[in-house]
């Protein structure tokens, strides 16, 4: 299947592995509507897009935990953007890693805000029209997370176990239409993410890739592609990927 005028809707595309997908999905031809709060930078991607592929981007600033800023931002899409075909649901935030009893309740609403119901809010403004027209293409962005509960990673194993649910629910219930929905989870990916669970701690969030080949963003990215360029009897229903060194969640062969 080819990416030649599919439109393509990537959230947290400001970043790490949404960011790899646009350069991965503008490069197979696709368009691109990227959405993120950091509008500045999807909008400097864009012009890279634009430069590097000739690319039509649309640029979308939205906090997909803002239900009504997610439902306008699709249901005033221009009418050349409003038919998307694939959605790649990729926003997403670990918040602390910190013993349950000791959590913060702040980063535990952050985390099931954005991982769970913004998830769920940009899938309910996009998939009726996938429904309707009978074809399209949702790759959620779920993690290793979501198949294995870690030390002190509870309510962020919790929010992509339920990711991981919610692909299979998505894809019971569009049962009977074309539409696809494929579920791929990333172990440890070198990106923003350790940053950002260590609220800028640079020299902390380091350490979690030392030692050994983390993924790139760039291997994710190639794995959604692969999702959404199969034959259009085929779903990709579910993917762990992960770098060499990773055998579990916690089972990382470093050399120090
Ligand atoms: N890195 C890993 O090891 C790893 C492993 C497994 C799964 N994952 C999953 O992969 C996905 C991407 O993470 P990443 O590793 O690429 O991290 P990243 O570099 O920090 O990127 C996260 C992206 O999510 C966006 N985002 C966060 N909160 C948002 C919100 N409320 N509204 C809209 N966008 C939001 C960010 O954009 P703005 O801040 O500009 O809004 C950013 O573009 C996440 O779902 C993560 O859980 C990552």
């Amino acid at each position: 299947m080819k990416l030649n005028n599919t439109t393509v809707l990537i959230t947290g595309a400001s970043s790490g592995i949404g960011r790899e997908c646009a350069y991965v999905f503008a490069e197979a031809g696709a368009r691109l509507i990227l959405m993120a709060r950091r509008v500045e930078r999807i909008e400097a991607i864009a012009v890279g897009l634009r430069d590097l592929y000739g690319a039509e981007v649309l640029c979308i600033g939205c906090d997909v935990r803002n239900s009504s800023s997610v439902f306008a931002a699709i249901d005033t899409l221009p009418d050349a953007w409003s038919s998307v075909q694939v959605l790649i649901n990729n926003a997403g935030l670990s918040r602390g890693l910190d013993k349950i009893h000791e959590g913060h309740l702040d980063d535990w609403e952050e985390m099931i805000d954005t991982n769970i119901k913004g998830l769920l809010y940009v899938s309910r403004a996009v998939l009726p029209g996938m429904v309707q027209r009978n074809s399209g293409t949702v790759i959620n962005v779920a993690s290793i997370a979501g198949r294995e509960v870690y030390p002190k990673g509870n309510v962020y194993c919790a929010t992509k176990h339920a990711a991981r649910a919610l692909s299979e629910g998505m894809r019971i219930d569009v049962n009977g239409t074309g539409v696809r929905v494929c579920n791929i989870d990333p172990g440890l990916v070198q990106t923003e993410f350790s940053e950002v669970r260590f609220r800028g701690d640079t020299d902390r969030a380091e350490k979690v890739y030392e030692g050994y080949t983390p993924l790139h963003g760039r291997d994710i990215a190639e794995a959604a592609l692969y999702c959404a360029t199969r034959p259009l009897h085929v779903v990709i229903a579910d993917m762990l990927v992960l770098p060499v060194a990773q055998a579990s969640a916690t089972i990382v062969h470093k050399e120090l």
